[in-house]
């Protein structure tokens, strides 16, 4: 078995926001890798990043995905690069459970969230870095989710009932994707 829900997307997108509310409307356990990965080493993302480097967070990002994934019935939020890999691909398409990208533009990121110092990978130039990754990333989340959630602009009610219904329509048979 899997989770029901699974929130993928960039950074600041608002997939633990989301996914919380998601959760609680459903009676549903939620998780969060990035949280999973703080409970589990005790440490912050971003010392893991400056610390270790990006490959040991990935390794442990990898391990705690395939934990992630055997919570039955929960809505799940993943940190903005735990879909990417091949591995983590195949285990997604595998796992059943419907999953939704949420799509933000970059004005609306920066005014959402600001750019903070617990995003190690948006360090230097944040507004650049977050777009160079989404130029890499946005066709993989694309072609993962049976569902795309534009955010901007959309208050949090408002993408919670979106993908709510999008999510009965699939056990219906009629969502697209
Ligand atoms: C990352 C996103 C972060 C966190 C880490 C790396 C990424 O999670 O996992 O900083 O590669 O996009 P959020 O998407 O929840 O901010």
């Amino acid at each position: 078995m899997a989770p029901r829900i699974i929130l993928i997307g960039p950074m600041g997108s608002g997939k633990t926001t989301v996914g919380l509310e998601l959760a609680s409307k459903f009676c549903a356990p939620f998780r969060d890798t990035d949280h999973m990965i703080v409970e589990q080493s005790g440490r912050e993302i971003s010392d893991i990043f400056i610390e270790d480097g990006e490959d040991a967070f990935r390794a442990l990002e990898k391990i705690i995905l395939r934990t992630a994934l055997l919570e039955d019935g929960a809505v799940l939020s993943l940190g903005g690069g735990a879909c990417l890999s091949f591995d983590a691909q195949s285990a997604l398409r595998a796992s059943g459970a419907f999953v939704v990208y949420l799509k933000i533009s970059l004005s609306q990121v920066s005014s959402r969230v600001g750019f903070n110092q617990g995003r190690p990978l948006l360090m230097g130039n944040p507004r650049a870095q977050w777009q160079n990754l989404m130029n890499e990333r946005a066709p993989i989340y694309e072609g993962l989710s049976h569902y795309i959630c534009e955010v901007d602009s959309k208050s949090v009610d408002e993408i919670v009932s979106e993908i709510e219904i999008a999510f009965e329509l699939r056990g219906r048979g009629d969502a697209n994707g």
